[in-house]
């Protein structure tokens, strides 16, 4: 099977100038690049007007598979990644079961062969997330975990996490920590001040997330573990990454757009599309984010794909689940924001959805540069495509996003898998509404 990508501007992965160049795609593979490639090939896409950058890979997605495929199952999951132009995804393993034994990893591997997109489980840490023994771990990796979590918690047992920690070191595979301090966070709902106070909910402090950050980069000098941050949300998590990272501590980390983009002052009605775990911070978190992802502190964008069903997001700020989804809007949102902003070069925004996610997990040998001999995981993107939010759109079963009705730049066109097409889009054409406000001005 041979493939040409043609008319694109390449976005290798490196700090390298974007460079118009043809692509030629055989078995999966990028074989050749020039200006022109005039050769029969069984499939030609066209990306005039488009970047072709690497497929992202998205560390921190939620697919609900097995237990709660009413809010999203592992294939609807892996075409809203496909959508979104994400070639490979991470799945949590809070799941019920938790993916804590290899017999749910292989089932869930075995079912992933179906899916457009490569679909990487984590595993839990302790058994069903219980914070109370350790899962397996060598087990896990040789099933095939690529990392260690216990998404939606902390391991509040220190003792336990630091074993689980220096396992984890020993078998090289990272850990992916989602920081919050049980006992702080209490009954927590929505950032603490101005929106807890606005409705009258229990909030949740900057340290809930700040004492369990500290508390693992120390963890992961004592135990050698590569520690990866999931969404980090407050202004004091850039500071203590850019502390462990010039003390030599093997820490990455990463931020979710709705983190970078919205605050608790957005939050002007009792709408559960704007609750997520951590919550929405104040202008102040948000603008040392940027920051940290504008001078190469904070290492990568994730999602934290968190689809749930309309009902139980219709439970109020109190009783309605934490998350949002993610994979259908990430790159525009990021792209509107940040790039388009002149905040991050586009080189920059494919090294935060690609290469470097691509570094944490260790597959950069294969994945997130466009050069010859990498895998074909690709994305072709235009960046002047302005369109409105649509959750009708999404392929997730999950419509629980804060953007719905949003203005955006920049739209995937097309995404390729191992040298395959496994989604293009039809609908690209949409034009804006006129009065429709821009997301940033
Ligand atoms: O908002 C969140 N949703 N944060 C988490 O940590 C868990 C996630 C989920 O699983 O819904
Ligand atoms: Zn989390
Ligand atoms: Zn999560």
């Amino acid at each position: 099977m041979k493939m040409i990508i043609k008319g694109g501007t390449i976005v290798d992965g490196t700090d390298r100038e974007a460079k118009p160049a043809d692509l030629l795609i055989e078995d999966g593979r990028i074989v050749a690049s020039a200006l022109v490639i005039e050769e029969e090939a069984d499939a030609v896409v066209d990306a005039t007007g488009c970047y072709v950058m690497p497929g992202f890979i998205d560390l921190h997605v939620h697919l609900r598979d097995p237990g709660q495929t009413h809010k999203e199952d592992l294939l609807t999951g892996a075409k809203a990644a496909a959508r979104g132009g994400v070639t490979t995804i991470c799945a949590m393993p809070n799941t019920n079961p938790a993916v804590d034994t290899v017999e749910v990893l292989q089932d869930i591997y075995q079912r992933a062969e179906q899916a457009p997109v490569h679909v990487l489980q984590v595993s839990a840490i302790t058994k069903g997330q219980g914070g109370q023994e350790l899962v397996d771990m060598a087990a896990m990796k040789e099933g095939g975990a690529v990392a260690f979590s216990e998404d939606g918690k902390s391991v509040m047992d220190v003792t336990l996490y630091e074993e689980a920690m220096r396992q984890a070191a020993q078998l090289n595979v990272p850990v992916f920590a989602h920081c919050e301090d049980k006992a702080l966070v209490g009954k927590g709902v929505l950032n603490e001040g101005v929106a807890s106070e606005r409705f009258g909910v229990p909030g949740i402090s900057n340290a809930v997330e700040d004492i369990i950050t500290a508390r693992d980069i120390f963890l992961a000098r004592e135990s050698g573990a590569r520690l990866h941050l999931c969404h980090c949300s407050t202004e004091a998590s850039v500071w203590l990454v850019k502390m462990a990272k010039s003390m030599g501590i093997p820490v990455t980390a990463e931020v979710c757009p709705h983190h970078f983009i919205l605050t608790d002052e957005d939050i002007t009605e009792e709408n559960a599309n704007y609750k997520m775990n951590p919550p929405l911070r104040t202008k102040r978190d948000v603008k040392t984010l940027i920051e940290g992802l504008r001078n190469g502190t904070m290492d990568c964008i994730s999602t934290d794909h968190a689809p749930h069903h309309a009902e139980e997001k219709a439970g109020g700020f109190e009783k309605a689940p934490f998350g949002i989804v993610g994979l259908e809007t990430s790159a525009s949102l990021t792209y509107t924001a940040l790039v388009d902003t002149g905040v991050l070069s586009i080189q920059q925004m494919v090294q935060k959805m690609s290469t470097n996610p691509a570094k944490v997990l260790g597959v950069d040998d294969c994945k997130g540069y466009v050069q010859i001999g990498k895998d074909a995981d690709l994305v072709i993107f235009d960046p002047n495509v302005e369109y409105v939010v649509d959750v009708e759109e999404f392929a997730s079963k999950g419509k629980n996003t804060p953007f719905a009705g949003r203005k955006v730049k920049g739209r995937v066109r097309a995404t390729i898998v191992d040298g395959r097409l496994v989604y293009e889009d039809t609908a690209r054409t949409v034009k804006p509404q006129p009065e429709e406000e821009n997301l940033f001005s």
